[in-house]
Order: structure tokens, then C-alpha cells, then sequence
């Protein structure tokens, strides 16, 4: 994938929840929003990107800045149509999905020379500081919370944003950060699901009602920036506690030949949590320590 493209999927990372595919087993709902391509067909996620793709592939130069950035080159009508469904269900949010685009089209061709390379070659090699410059010059990567008084900066696209950077070009050219490893996990609500079936999450009896119900929770209610914020905190403990393991069985093993293991970051565990709740959503959605994903309708993940 190229900068540019990767740019545009995590500009529009958000909210893959159906409101029609109320079990959320995997095993997707016949109305839920789709599409096909390649003679595939994807939902959530992975709609998202096919969509573009196929865009692409007819023709389109939707990653560049300059042209999605205008409404007379790209206009409303046919952004609707490049995230067209298989379905009756659209893609959610597709409104403001289109308000985003413009905004990052227009901030790309008015501060960077129209090309998110200028936003990387500005953070010298640091990943804070692109999550810094994208948030505060992109008001849709600005994913921030009140919380007991305080601003609790959460930043999931932003940091996905550099993560897929830095795992797409293997930490080269675009992609090489010397401070990967300060980047937390991508606070959505999928991976909170998979650490609360693993036990590294507890709910309250409240909450679990709550989500049982199906309730929405508001963008930045207390309880959703509780599941977010200890989401973030439980992958850090994850993180310390794999470190501590690595480091022992390093000095067990033959001081000779010390064993060569992988550091692992949030990043990484993130990315396997994720995969595994895909591959698992069936159980996670039913089996033991199940419990629904909260439903928070945000532009923020
Ligand atoms: C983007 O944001 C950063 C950090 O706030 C700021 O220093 C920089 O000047 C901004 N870039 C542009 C081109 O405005």
C-alpha cells in the first residue's frame, strides 16, 4: 500500500458497526452493508477498504489529496456511489465520512503541497510527533475526552495512521519511527470485547446490563472513555508482563547463544488482539465471558 492510501483508509477507520446486525457473530446479517470486489465480499472493516480499492481500480485517483479535496472534481454524488452497497444497509456515517474527506483533501492542499509525505518528512522520524501534527492540523483525528476534569487524548485513527506507516514499510523510507514503541493501542470497540473475554478487562454489573441492552453510549460519556481508557491501560500491562517473560527466559537460556526475541509492542498485540476477535467474534459474541461490543456511534473509531 502507499503512504497515500493508507492515509485515506485510516482517514475513514470508523464505526463498521451495523445497526442492523444486532448478534454481531460473524456471520453477517443478509441486509448488513457490504461490498463486493475481486470476487470477494467483505463487511465492517474490510468493506471500507474494498470500496476504495474498487474505486481505484475503475479509475479513480481517490488518493489524491487534490482531487478529493474538491467537490468539483469529486462531488458528493459519487463519493456516495464509490462506497456503494450489495445491500439495502449503506455504510454508516456516510455523511460525515464525506465531511472528513473534504477536510483532509483541503488541509493536505493548503498546509502539506497536497501530499501527506510532507506531514511524515515534518515529524523526523517520530512517531509522536506525526500523531502530533496530524491531530492538531486534522480536526477528525482530534479523538480527545473530558474525564473526572481531565483531557484524556485517546487518539486511536492517528496512532493506526502510523502503526500501519511503520508495519506496511517494515520501519523503512515512510515508515522508520525511532519511537514506535511509544504509540498505546487503538482504543476501539472490538479489541475491548477480546480483552474482557480474556479476563484482562472486569465490567461492572452495570455496565454488562448496559451493553446487554444494547444501549448507546454518547462519544465521550464517562463510560465509554472507561472502556477505552482501560483498554489502553490493559494492553500495557499485557506489554510489561510478555517484556518480563522474554527477559527470563533469556536468562535461562545458554548465556552463549542468548535467545533473539522479538520486542513486542502495543502495536503488535494490538494487532493479534484484533485479528483474533475477527477470526473468534462468534464466540466472543456467545460462548464464555461473552459480552456485546459498546455501541458508540463516533467518527473517532
Ligand atoms: C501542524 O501541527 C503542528 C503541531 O501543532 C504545527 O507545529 C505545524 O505548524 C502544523 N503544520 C502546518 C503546516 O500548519
Amino acid at each position: 500500500m502507499t503512504q497515500a492510501r493508507i492515509f485515506l483508509v485510516d482517514l475513514l477507520n470508523f464505526s463498521f458497526w451495523s445497526d442492523v446486525d444486532i448478534a454481531d457473530t460473524g456471520d453477517p446479517h443478509p441486509d448488513r452493508y457490504r461490498v463486493t470486489f475481486g470476487g470477494a465480499s467483505y463487511t465492517g472493516y474490510w468493506s471500507m477498504v474494498a470500496a476504495i480499492n474498487r474505486a481505484l481500480e475503475e479509475g479513480i485517483p481517490l488518493t489524491t489529496p487534490e482531487f478529493f479535496a474538491s467537490e468539483t472534481s469529486l462531488p458528493d454524488e459519487e463519493i456516495k456511489r464509490i462506497f456503494r452497497s450489495d445491500t439495502i444497509e449503506q455504510i454508516p456515517l456516510l455523511n460525515d465520512r464525506i465531511r472528513i474527506i473534504r477536510e483532509a483533501g483541503k488541509v493536505l492542499v493548503e498546509k502539506f503541497g497536497g501530499s501527506f509525505i510532507n506531514c511524515i518528512a515534518q515529524a523526523q522520524g517520530s512517531s509522536l510527533a506525526l500523531v502530533n501534527i496530524i491531530t492538531s492540523n486534522f480536526s477528525s483525528f482530534r479523538d480527545e475526552a473530558a474525564f473526572c476534569g481531565r483531557k484524556v487524548q485517546i487518539n486511536k485513527r492517528a496512532q493506526i495512521l502510523v502503526a500501519d506507516l511503520w508495519a506496511c514499510f517494515q520501519n523503512q523510507g515512510y515508515g522508520e519511527f525511532h519511537d514506535i514503541d511509544e504509540i498505546t493501542m487503538f482504543a476501539d470497540y472490538r479489541v475491548p470485547q477480546t480483552l474482557y473475554h480474556f479476563q484482562c478487562l472486569q465490567y461492572s454489573q452495570e455496565l454488562l446490563d448496559i451493553l446487554d441492552r444494547g444501549e448507546l453510549l454518547p462519544n465521550g460519556s464517562p463510560v465509554e472513555v472507561e472502556i477505552r481508557g482501560n483498554s489502553i491501560w490493559a494492553v500495557e500491562l499485557i506489554r510489561k508482563r510478555i517484556q518480563e517473560l522474554i527477559r527470563k527466559e533469556q536468562e535461562l537460556s545458554s548465556s552463549e547463544e542468548p535467545l533473539k526475541m522479538q520486542a513486542v509492542n502495543a502495536i503488535l498485540i494490538d494487532f493479534f488482539i484484533w485479528d483474533f476477535a475477527k477470526a473468534a467474534q462468534q464466540d466472543l459474541a456467545r460462548g464464555q465471558r461473552s459480552v456485546k461490543v459498546h455501541r458508540t456511534r463516533s467518527v473517532f473509531y
